[in-house]
């Protein structure tokens, strides 16, 4: 079989690949792991998410903005509590929450309620409430709706407005990871909404001091043209807004799915930022999730059984989509990587097989056609990127919602 050799390096790193024919992460080998930690059990690497939130801030020290940001850890991406603590500990980020339970396990992990950032839609009258009695909190209302309640709760105060610029960046334009754009989404006040807004923030007194946006998750290089129109189209709001001090960017940084991506150029996506920022006496808040633990994370597996049906070899593994929905919701795949180098010389010789989990619904497919070495004597199996979006995604789908998580040094 002709195989392209990026297929089995391209997800490789320092922290991350084979050694002696055996794979490792963060410092161990995978096998003494799954006889550790047993299975299904994602592994989150502290060392690599360290990594990645200093890769963000290198580039952005190099640009003018050196010493005007702030960077808030999106937890919708990850919630594992030691994982926050860390975090918290370590005080390099702050926190992105979206409902009144992530903002108390925030404070329950150890940040302050002025290091968390709260944008939300939807919120019911007790949501609200509950949020009201987090002094110190930062809100980001996201409709005329959320305004005037807030308003009404708390005339007077500061506020940031999620705005809408009609304009979206996400990763290939996978229109399921795009926010806003030419569909008309619930995300954000629209330019034609946004005199409104500013005339109901005025009735409550509402200082609005922040302008944000989150308009698509997981771009790479190749998008930056469009975040640099989508700011454009956001500095409407900027100007037509007199007390605004900051900007929140959102999220949306994405990290490769596949051989043939490379990663997120961060000097190009920080001079796209400093180009529009700086020269304006303004914060830049960005909150991204994926960014910093999606690539910090595997899912280990065992395998359930290899068998033929008709031209397809299936490998089942002993979790399905609903602890790590993105390949199934979003068409992200997360390549597995098996637990013998594939290209070492001990590997026996490769075959494709199609991996899928244990839930009964058609869309429980792993992967289709991976490469990987002949899985008969093999008995795990891990998938990558799994650090993000995967078990804070999970649910309990046919009562199969039960794994590990472990938070390596
Ligand atoms: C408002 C907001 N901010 C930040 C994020 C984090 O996005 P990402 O993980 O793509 O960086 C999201 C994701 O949905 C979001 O909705």
């Amino acid at each position: 079989m002709q195989v392209d050799p990026a297929y089995f390096t391209w997800w490789q790193r320092s922290d991350l690949g084979y050694q002696q024919g055996e794979l490792n992460f963060a410092g161990s080998a995978v096998r003494e792991l799954i006889a550790e930690h047993g299975t299904p059990t994602f592994v989150y690497s502290k060392q690599r998410v360290t990594d990645n939130i200093q890769r963000l801030k290198s580039a952005l020290d190099d640009t003018a903005l050196v010493g005007r940001y702030k960077i808030l850890f999106a937890m919708k991406a990850n919630r594992f509590a030691p994982l926050l603590q860390f975090l918290a500990r370590q005080g390099m980020v702050g926190i992105d929450a979206c409902s009144p339970n992530e903002v108390a396990h925030a404070l329950a992990c150890g940040f302050e309620p002025d290091q968390i950032s709260f944008t939300a839609g939807s919120l019911s009258q007790h949501d609200v409430s509950r949020l009201d009695e987090f002094e110190g909190l930062f809100m980001n209302c996201d409709s005329l709706y959320s305004i005037e309640t807030w308003g009404r709760l708390k005339p007077g105060s500061e506020i940031g407005i999620r705005v809408n610029p009609g304009l979206g960046v996400s990763r290939a334009c996978n229109d399921r990871l795009q926010y806003a754009g030419t569909v008309t989404t619930k995300f954000g006040i629209y330019k034609e909404q946004f005199v409104e807004a500013l005339a109901l923030a005025n009735r409550y007194q509402l200082t609005v001091s922040k302008i944000h946006f989150h308009t698509g998750c997981g771009y790479l290089t190749s998008e930056l043209n469009q975040l640099d129109q989508v700011i454009s189209e956001c500095l409407w709001f900027v100007e037509n807004c007199p007390d605004v001090s900051r900007v929140n960017v959102g999220g949306g940084l994405g990290v490769p799915h596949s051989a043939g991506e490379n990663p997120l150029d961060l000097g190009k996506w920080a001079a796209v930022l400093a180009k529009h920022f700086a020269s304006r006496d303004i914060l830049i808040e960005m909150e991204p999730g994926e960014y910093i633990v999606k690539d910090s994370g595997l899912l280990l597996l065992s395998k359930t059984y290899l068998e033929k049906k008709r031209n397809t070899l299936f490998l089942g593994v002993d979790a399905g989509f609903n602890i790590a929905p993105e390949p199934a919701y979003y068409n992200l795949p997360f390549q597995p990587v098996s637990l013998i180098d594939p290209q070492g010389k001990a590997a026996p010789k490769l075959k494709k097989v199609t991996v899928v989990g244990n839930i009964n619904e058609a869309l429980d497919v792993w992967y289709e056609d991976a490469l990987l070495p002949n899985m008969q004597q093999e008995t795990h199996l891990t998938l990558i990127n799994a650090g993000g979006y995967s078990s804070s995604m999970a649910s309990n789908h046919c009562m199969r919602g039960e794994f590990t998580e472990i938070l390596l040094d």
